[in-house]
């Protein structure tokens, strides 16, 4: 894998596709496991989670799974904005439902942390977030992923649904900014 760049900044490969694959099919297990008879809900959050919901829910082998998508929006550029507002919301009911929330990363948590809150009070059975990317020394919110594709460092990365102002998301690796 060689470097790309965007907005003239230089990004290298970090996670690969095929690394990818093999932990979010390793997720789906458990995720096919623990949800066992519980008609679990996933709900995608736009944009960034659309192919790691993709590849997730397709590696969960429960022909009860239902797959809905949520759109929120919280960061601009390299920084994070904090506020989370939400765009498109969710139309199904959840009340006593399994709800696996999928977002492709868990930063600072203020978005994770606001959107649980807005759908415990909808009165779901149980609400799980799955999360491809965690930075567990960005997190400023008292929660706890319970499914991670990978803990990584407090670094700007790209690709596989991961934005710079919108673009890099059809990367089919990951890539991390490289440091001046
Ligand atoms: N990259 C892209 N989007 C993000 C990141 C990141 O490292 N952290 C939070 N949103
Ligand atoms: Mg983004």
């Amino acid at each position: 894998m060689e470097h790309v760049t965007y907005e003239g900044l230089t990004f290298e490969p970090y996670i690969s596709k095929q690394d990818i694959k093999t932990r979010v099919e390793v997720l789906g297990k458990e995720i096919t496991r623990d949800c066992a008879g519980k008609m679990p809900l996933f709900v995608c959050v736009l944009n960034g989670a659309f192919p790691f919901a993709s590849d997730l829910f397709r590696a969960v082998d429960d022909p009860d799974a239902e797959i809905t998508f949520i759109r929120l929006k919280s960061y601009e550029g390299t920084s994070t904005s904090g506020t989370v507002k939400e765009v498109i919301g969710l139309h199904e009911n959840i009340e006593g439902r399994t709800v696996i929330i999928v977002e492709d990363i868990v930063d600072t948590g203020n978005t994770i942390y606001r959107l649980v809150n807005d759908l415990k009070e909808k009165n779901p059975a149980d609400i799980k977030v799955a999360t491809l990317l965690f930075k567990p020394d960005a997190l400023v919110r008292n929660i706890k992923p319970d499914y991670v594709g990978f803990e990584i460092p407090t670094k700007f990365i790209i690709g596989y649904g991961l934005d710079i102002n919108e673009k890099a998301r059809n990367l089919n690796d990951i890539y991390i900014l490289k440091e001046a």
